[in-house]
């Protein structure tokens, strides 16, 4: 079928397509193994292409006609498309296809899922459903008419006219074909409205199977929130008659912002408190929010190419942080992010996945749809906020707005619009685009009479995409903390451009603690050799809320490394310092909570790799269990008070107040659990009637070898609830010993409930197995081979699903050499298979290095 050389596809090659799409009708007659897609688009020459080829993508298309101005026209085929001559002056291109969702399991173009069809063209889908040029370069407005036998037939826009089993849909927006959305089935909407800042109203729908209504109330809060929000902050106003939401049970990734019709993986919208965690609803609400303000940020202004994604996807990433810091609480949501980005994006850059934030070249880029570029991208934008200040910035992103609406843009445009409302010259901010890999400063320290001297040196290590790193502009926020606890230096932020760079601060009375990379100002790795003393008088005294929490982070990464190179003990200062700040009342219990979190066993591995030394994820698991047995003694005389004093008597509500109050309590019952055993577990589990605290009880008794009742009595309450049936196969995965990790999944397959064609329940099992480090690094190699096996199955049902997954290969490089060797034969194995997908073909590819 495929060409055996993949092809390379790069940034500097972009050319505009030869023509310009006026306008597209699109005709559905569904049928799951025969839907007929017709399609009639106005097409004129480009005057500002000189390649005139007209060539339109075309995959697992069936061709039945096609005709130019009315006349059959001979077209000439291959696996990617087809070319046929065409006029030199405007023409009408029609022709119909014929299609088979039924059995696209691939998940990608038009499918079916549970009966219903829908579907996901974003990035190259659009291709699976009929001949066009699919590029997001390409702009038009769309007609669509859905005839189906189905009560509900959704597509883009507002519908123009509708009778049974057969409604008309104009999008009067230019969008481009990604952006294209088709839902039928037999749902249910949960219905409400808005009025939008100049008083118009917006119908609203969340449209969901019948049985799933009783979920849709809180996504429905978080979208009418959202649409306000984006109002108050960015001035942005929603711009359809009509805005619906789709629930869908089998989907690659968490939702999808097709104009005026997003789709969701059910899991990033159906919630409840009986069936979702505080988590669920946090992330509900942060995903609600990322599709909709990607109206303005990704399709009124999309992107030229897809090296541009981070153009709209680190910005929504940002704007999405925003607004949960706005909703929730800021410092929490910032060291939440910076959690998530050590954990998934410096992995990424410091291994052989590594690329910049605009990507140079690509084969497939579905696999591109990364933590750098999401979530390093939204660093990028921080960082440029912090440069420009508050008000810089929303001038630049006016500007932006007006600028470029309704254009395909680029990050050109996008940092252009900064330089001409600032002044600023940002060429050398742009490396942030351009240079893949961490960046690292060194800052050394020194104090004389009374100055100090600050020496900052940056140095990012050479990678496959980027051999010969320059430096970059970094902005630290830094300020000093005095000996007697006082601020005497608030908040300032320096900008380093040079390799080397000395900050000198006067006038001090005696040696204050620095506290460097307030709120991580930037994403890089701060090398800062600080005693464990000033470490302790930062967790006590800091009053930046990143800092404080990071300077507990980094004793207790200490204490743990110490752990595992000589059983040393762990630091009476460090646990005094934590147990003050633990039981201090003044402080959010949600960010007490985050302060008992370890760093995670991956994140020590790394540490350790780093330091020339093969990490052993046994003993990096031992040290883990021995240092939370410790605090369990440490704060044993705080566990029941705290646990007490934060249960919440009022009905349950998902805010930031209640779950951070269960965030703590739940903190405090595993270290309970871990000394008492599982009887406060029982209980809670038994009172339950949320499921973060149903949850957490489970978890906390299966740790402890306690579970066994409690997951069957589990099982048999919620059998038919799909997404809380995720949560019983993730749960025994990550609960497991690392001995037992690879058999509990290996069990969890023969499940009849488990469905790999699913990608939540494939996810559910796997990526639980490759998250739970020193289960999946076992010295058996059991985990390697039992997930090579998984993905050699689901390659040619799901590649996008399987080639993600191949990221738990990506730090390979880390172990000594029997696991290397290990995954290296895993990894050669599953690039044996025939007919490997281009997807995971590329992943593996770049991952061998
Ligand atoms: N644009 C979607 C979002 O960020 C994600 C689409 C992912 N597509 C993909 N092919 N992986 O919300
Ligand atoms: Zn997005």
């Amino acid at each position: 079928m495929r060409d055996a050389a993949p092809k390379t596809v790069y940034l500097a090659e972009y050319t505009p397509f030869g023509f310009i799409v006026e306008d597209v009708s699109l005709t559905f007659d569904l049928d799951p193994h025969k839907t007929r897609v017709k399609s009639r688009i106005a097409f004129r020459p480009n005057p500002e292409a000189t390649d005139k080829t007209f060539f339109l993508h075309g995959e697992n298309l069936d061709l039945i006609s096609a005709t130019i101005d009315g006349k059959p026209v001979n077209t000439e085929q291959t696996d990617e498309g087809l070319t046929c001559p065409v006029p030199d002056a405007p023409f009408v291109w029609e022709a119909e296809v014929e299609i088979d969702p039924a059995n696209n399991t691939a998940l990608e173009g038009l499918y079916m899922s549970n009966g219903m069809y829908c579907t996901q063209c974003e990035a190259e889908g659009f291709r699976k459903i009929t001949y066009y040029p699919d590029r997001p370069d390409v702009m038009a407005t769309f007609n669509v008419t859905v005839n189906g036998p189905h009560p509900v037939l959704l597509s883009n826009g507002n519908p123009v006219k509708t009778s049974q089993h057969h409604v008309e849909w104009h999008d009067p927006w230019p969008k481009p074909p990604y952006l294209f959305a088709l839902v039928a089935g037999d749902l249910v909407a949960h219905s409400d409205s808005f009025t939008t800042m100049s008083g118009r109203k917006v119908d609203l729908n969340l449209y969901v199977r019948p049985g799933d209504e009783g979920k849709c109330a809180f996504g429905m809060e978080a979208l009418k929130a959202s649409m306000k929000w984006d109002e108050d902050v960015y001035g942005r106003e929603y711009d359809l008659d009509l805005f619906n939401i789709v629930a869908v049970d089998d989907f690659n990734m968490g939702a999808m912002e097709n104009k005026g019709l997003n789709i969701f993986n059910s899991s990033a919208v159906l919630a409840s408190p009986e069936t979702s965690t505080d988590m669920n609803f946090e992330r509900i609400e942060a995903i609600i929010a990322h599709e909709y303000f990607h109206n303005w940020t990704g399709n009124r202004i999309t992107c030229r190419d897809w090296f541009q994604l981070c153009l709209k996807e680190g910005l929504t990433v940002f704007r999405d942080s925003q607004f949960t810091s706005d909703m929730r609480s800021a410092p929490v949501k910032r060291i939440s992010d910076v959690i998530d980005l050590r954990a998934r994006q410096f992995p990424e850059d410091q291994g052989p996945l590594a690329h910049p934030v605009r990507p140079e070249s690509f084969q497939e880029i579905n696999n591109f749809y990364t933590a750098t570029v999401y979530e390093k991208g939204a660093e990028v934008i921080g960082m440029l906020k912090t440069l420009v200040g508050d008000e810089g910035y929303y001038k630049a992103l006016d500007l932006y707005f007006t600028r470029h609406d309704g254009d395909a843009a680029t990050i050109e445009d996008w940092l252009k619009v900064f330089e001409d409302t600032t002044g600023r010259d940002l060429s050398q901010f742009k490396r942030w685009y351009s240079q893949a890999g961490t960046p690292r400063v060194k800052v050394e320290e020194s104090f004389e009479l009374d100055e100090l001297t600050l020496t900052f040196t940056q140095h990012t290590p050479p990678s496959t995409a980027t051999p010969d790193p320059q430096p970059q502009v970094i902005p630290i926020a830094l300020g000093l903390i005095g000996p007697d606890g006082k601020e005497v230096l608030e908040t300032q932020t320096v900008e380093l451009h040079e390799e080397t760079q000395i900050i000198r601060i006067t006038s001090l009375e005696g040696r204050p603690v620095p506290s460097i990379l307030r709120g991580f100002s930037a994403p890089i790795v701060l090398e800062q050799d600080l005693s464990d003393a000033d470490r302790a008088h930062l967790l006590a005294h800091d009053t930046d809320p990143f800092n404080r929490w990071e300077a507990g982070r980094t004793l207790a990464r200490k204490a743990l490394l110490g752990i595992i190179e000589n059983g040393a003990s762990v630091d009476e200062a460090y646990l005094d310092g934590l147990r003050a700040v633990i039981t201090d009342d003044s402080l959010d219990p949600a960010y007490r909570a985050l302060m008992l979190g370890l760093p995670s066993q991956s994140d020590l591995a790394n540490t350790l790799y780093e330091a020339g030394k093969a990490p052993d994820p046994a003993a990096i698991y031992d040290a883990t269990e021995t240092m939370r047995d410790v605090l369990a003694s440490h704060l044993k005389d705080d566990l029941h008070a705290l646990y007490k004093a934060n249960q919440v008597s009022e009905p349950y509500q998902p805010d930031a107040e209640q779950s951070g109050k269960r965030s703590l309590a739940n903190a405090m019952l595993s270290l309970i659990t871990r000394a008492e055993g599982a009887e406060l577990a029982a209980q809670q589990y038994a009172a339950a009637d949320n499921m973060t605290q149903q949850l957490a009880a489970l978890a906390n008794a299966i740790r402890v070898g306690q579970g066994a009742q409690m997951l069957a009595d589990f099982e048999a309450q919620w059998k038919d609830d799909r997404l809380v049936m995720d949560k019983w196969f993730g749960l025994q995965v990550m609960e497991a010993k690392p001995k037992d990790a690879a058999a509990t999944a290996e069990r969890l397959t023969e499940h009849p409930d488990f469905n790999h064609k699913n990608p939540n329940r494939f996810r559910a099992v796997f990526g639980a197995l490759a998250m739970h480090h020193a289960g999946f690094h076992h010295e058996s190699g059991d985990a390697y081979t039992l997930l090579a096996d998984w993905l050699i199955t689901l390659d040619p049902i799901n590649p996008q699903t399987t080639a993600r997954m191949c990221s738990a290969f990506q730090t390979w490089k880390r172990y000594d050499a029997d696991r290397q060797n290990k995954i290296k034969t895993e990894v050669a194995r599953i690039l044996a298979t025939r007919d490997l997908s281009r997807d995971t073909t590329e992943m593996l590819t770049r991952i061998q290095g």
